[in-house]
């Protein structure tokens, strides 16, 4: 049986900073951020938009392109994030009702850093490979926030991906056999209440690239298919420098010429055009940039593509998924890039303002709140820890 993605949909802030006015802000050179980093603007979320608000969207834009069968066959609502608004009560939940789902559905969080939404991805089609005619919504969204002045600053982001999973997928093939590894680390973690994470960034860096490196030479010895096998490789991208730094660790680009594989390094950057706009959506990034390689590359149907998933702490999956005849009917790149470009450009004063009071509490009326998103979908406020949000 074949199982897949049949559409992927993605939503972020209608707000954004450019990393050059950040760098002249923090005295930094500006080419530390667009080259050193691959960085050219960061999506920033108002304190109305949070991961409900952005996976709602993500996902109501898959369920307008799903066929009517598809949608009264949902089996399954994940929600994989590691910026949950609830200790308790899943965000799959409150998505299920914000888009007034069927009763009939399981729905549930996935939580490990940015690995989540790949988990939710790999239990859908386990659960449609069990209950053939079923179809499952995973969404992967995330606020990435580090702090004022901290060094993760620049890498922060928001952003939701949602993808339906069926039989007989129009997008992409996913092969069940994927490789996946699992290491204590604390590279990167959040103790409970606190509204950002603690890093150790040039630790996490190295993390990353380790498990790229054995996750790859595991998965050759499983599977049998070398790099010489794929079309493209996508990678989770906190910032885009880092999956390039993976490859070249394992693939120098003067080697990759040399074996006829100077592809994966140039089909790199075509997986970066959206990231580099909107930073990192941690969860969310790797299927950023698979949206982004489908708009951008002269890939073809039968061509096998590679997605390594990484999430702090740590665990590492590398996916194998093959292109659908006819996929790209199934995207509309155009509406992606218009997305972005229509968002508001903060200054550095007004970006501050807004972080510092997205990060703490909403109240009970957001009314009042700076900047509030004017989307479909926004937290209107929490009452009595309840969470209210308008919908359409
Ligand atoms: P830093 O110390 O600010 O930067 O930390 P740096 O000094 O390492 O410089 C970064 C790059 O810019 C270097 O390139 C410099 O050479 C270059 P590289 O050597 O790495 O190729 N550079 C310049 N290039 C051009 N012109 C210049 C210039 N100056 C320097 N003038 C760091 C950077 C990413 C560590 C920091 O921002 C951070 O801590 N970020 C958060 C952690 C992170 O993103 N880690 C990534 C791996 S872990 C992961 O992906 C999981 C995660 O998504 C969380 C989860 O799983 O939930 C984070």
């Amino acid at each position: 049986m074949l199982i897949g993605i049949d559409s992927l949909e993605i939503a972020t802030p209608e707000l954004y900073l450019d990393m050059t006015d950040l760098a002249v802000a923090r005295g930094v050179d500006p080419a530390k951020f667009h080259t050193g980093l691959g960085q050219d603007q960061m999506a920033v979320a108002p304190a109305t938009t949070d991961v409900v608000t952005l996976a709602a969207r993500a996902a109501a834009a898959v369920l307008d392109r799903a066929e009517e069968a598809d949608t009264a066959s949902l089996g399954l609502v994940v929600v994989g994030s590691e910026s949950a608004v609830d200790a308790s009560k899943a965000m799959a939940v409150m998505v299920h009702g914000l888009l007034g789902l069927p009763e009939g559905v399981r729905a549930f969080d996935i939580r490990e850093a940015c690995y989540a939404g790949t988990a939710g991805l790999m239990t859908a089609v386990d659960y449609v490979a069990a209950h053939p005619g079923r179809t499952a919504l995973v969404i992967a969204s995330d606020l990435a926030r580090y702090g004022l002045g901290t060094g993760g600053e620049p890498t922060q982001g928001a952003g939701a991906v949602a993808m339906l999973v069926r039989q007989d997928p129009r997008l992409l093939v996913i092969d069940p056999a994927s490789t996946a590894r699992t290491q204590d680390v604390y590279d990167f973690w959040r103790p409970e209440g606190e509204s950002v994470p603690r890093v150790d960034g040039h630790l996490s860096n190295r993390c990353y690239t380790d498990m790229f490196a054995r996750v790859l030479a595991a998965h050759q010895e499983a599977s049998g298919l070398g790099l010489e096998d794929f079309a493209a490789l996508c990678f989770h991208l906190p910032y885009t420098k880092m999956g390039r730094k993976a490859l070249a660790g394992v693939l120098p680009p003067e080697e990759a010429e040399a074996r006829g594989l100077g592809h994966l390094h140039r089909r790199y950057d075509d997986s970066l055009v959206y990231s580099r706009r909107v930073g990192n959506c941690y969860t969310a990034s790797l299927y950023l940039g698979v949206a982004s390689l489908l708009d951008h590359c002269d890939l073809r149907a039968g061509d096998r593509l590679g997605l390594f998933s990484y999430g702090s702490g740590a665990v590492g999956e590398l996916v194998t998924v093959t292109v659908v005849e006819g996929f790209g009917a199934r995207r509309d790149p155009g509406a992606t890039v218009s997305a972005l470009d229509a968002r508001r450009r903060l200054g550095v004063e007004e970006y501050e303002s807004v972080l510092t009071e997205s990060l703490g509490p909403v109240g009970e009326d957001a009314s009042a709140t700076l900047l509030p998103d004017e989307g479909p979908y926004a937290l209107t406020g929490v009452v009595d820890g309840v969470r209210r949000y308008r919908r359409p």
